[in-house]
């Protein structure tokens, strides 16, 4: 799919997942083609950087991020960082994300970690010459309301991320 949105909460009321299912639909009205891949729907190994990167879902995960032309990756912010499972998802998966355009939504508690991906975004673009989308889709608790995203700001920052990571080419 050339738009893959991967929802890396593992947690069942996730807010970076509402963000995640918000971008699918910003795609869908623009009929862009898009898939939503969840982590909770996978159990994967942590990466030990020998057999892991064999695993049947590993290698599924790895087929579908190396298919994508652009990758969204919506994330909790767990100690001023993306979570260990977003993280261990690019360890196990590596160079499947090679030249891609890739697009961040975090999800955390307050305002003051707002810079927390960039640590991830510079690994991307040393290690994989990715281009990140410089769209940051950035909430806390405060946009939202019993689980739903319910900030117009936000919205409106998810729908200009769609937009630019369709204008945005690898060239
Ligand atoms: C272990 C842990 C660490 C966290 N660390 C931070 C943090 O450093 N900065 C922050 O703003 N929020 C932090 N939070 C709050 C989460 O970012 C917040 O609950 C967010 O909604 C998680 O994303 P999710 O709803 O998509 O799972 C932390 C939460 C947990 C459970």
């Amino acid at each position: 799919m050339e738009y893959l949105i991967i929802s890396a909460s593992l947690r069942s009321t996730s807010h970076s997942r509402a963000m995640a299912q918000r971008l699918t639909a910003a795609y869908a009205a623009r009929q862009a083609p898009s898939a939503l891949v969840d982590m909770r729907d996978y159990a994967l190994p942590f990466c030990d950087g020998e057999q892991t990167r064999e695993h049947p879902q590993v290698a599924a995960l790895t087929e579908r991020i190396a298919k994508a032309r652009v990758v969204a990756l919506a994330a909790p912010i767990y100690n001023y960082d993306v979570s260990a499972a977003a993280k261990n998802l690019i360890e196990l998966t590596g160079s499947a994300w090679e030249n891609k355009i890739v697009g961040f939504l975090c999800a955390a508690g307050g305002q003051s970690s707002y810079m927390s991906a960039l640590g991830l975004a510079n690994s991307l673009m040393l290690d994989f010459r990715a281009v990140i989308v410089p769209r940051f889709v950035y909430a806390t608790g405060a946009d939202f309301s019993d689980g739903k995203l319910v900030s117009p700001r936000v919205e409106a920052r998810i729908e200009q991320l769609a937009e630019t990571s369709m204008k945005l080419r690898y060239v």
